[in-house]
């Protein structure tokens, strides 16, 4: 899988998208606002995010059923931007999760440490606490994904090493049997030789996912 987190951007134009991808498989995580323009352009399209409750009192929030409404099939939970600026904990990150699983929707859940934590030696630790507090509630499903994203390396141009993304990967498949994607300054030319490891099982790309051609050249180093 090689998804495409838009953030807070509007993308890459989503009918010329759509027709440079052609038979590429591919997902797009645009901006709320734009779900509906790409799920029309016939994109994959997932949510940033999803909320644990079908409806009630949650400004700001959207629910799966919403989501489904629209045709959007998945959503991204616990991206670092979102535990990091938006105080978002383990368990909220377990619960959107879950009930979007258990909606039916796809789910990429995002994990990773800081540098500080790496260089402290705490990667494994903090990778634990993340990937259990997911497991944990929701058990192995096929719909669930698991994003290792380094925090160090996200927008910075800072890639990790093949070598480390692999032994992060491996060790997040210790602890939960999912498909891992890589992500963290994935670009054209370092998409390969991240591909190419063998628990490295995608990519969820930032920053190169919002020119047109350099998310067409992941997709089609990721096929
Ligand atoms: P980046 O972002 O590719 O711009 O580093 C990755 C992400 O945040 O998902």
């Amino acid at each position: 899988m090689i998804a495409g987190n838009w953030k807070m951007f509007r993308g890459p134009e989503p009918s010329a998208l759509r027709g440079a991808l052609g038979d590429l498989p591919h997902v797009v995580a645009p901006p709320f606002t734009l779900l509906r323009d790409c799920v029309e352009a016939g994109l994959t399209t997932y949510a940033q995010n999803v909320h644990w409750e079908p409806e009630g009192a949650y400004t700001g929030e959207v629910s799966a059923p919403m989501l489904q409404d629209l045709g959007v099939t998945g959503a991204i939970v616990g991206h670092s931007e979102r535990r990091q600026y938006f105080g978002e904990t383990d368990l909220g990150v377990a619960r959107r999760a879950h009930a979007a699983l258990q909606a039916g929707l796809g789910v990429i859940a995002c994990v990773g440490e800081t540098w500080e934590q790496r260089e402290s030696g705490d990667t494994e630790t903090v990778l634990r606490v993340q990937v259990e507090s997911i497991g944990d509630l929701c058990g192995t499903h096929d719909n669930l994904v698991i994003a290792y994203e380094p925090v160090w390396a996200i927008g910075t141009g800072k890639t990790a090493t093949p070598e480390l993304a692999q032994e992060a990967h491996a060790f997040i498949k210790s602890l939960l049997a999912a498909p891992v994607l890589y992500g963290g300054s994935v670009k054209p030319d370092n998409a390969e030789e991240l591909l190419a490891q063998p628990d490295v099982d995608g990519a969820l790309v930032g920053g190169a996912s919002l020119d047109l051609d350099s998310f067409v050249a992941i997709c089609r180093a990721g096929s």
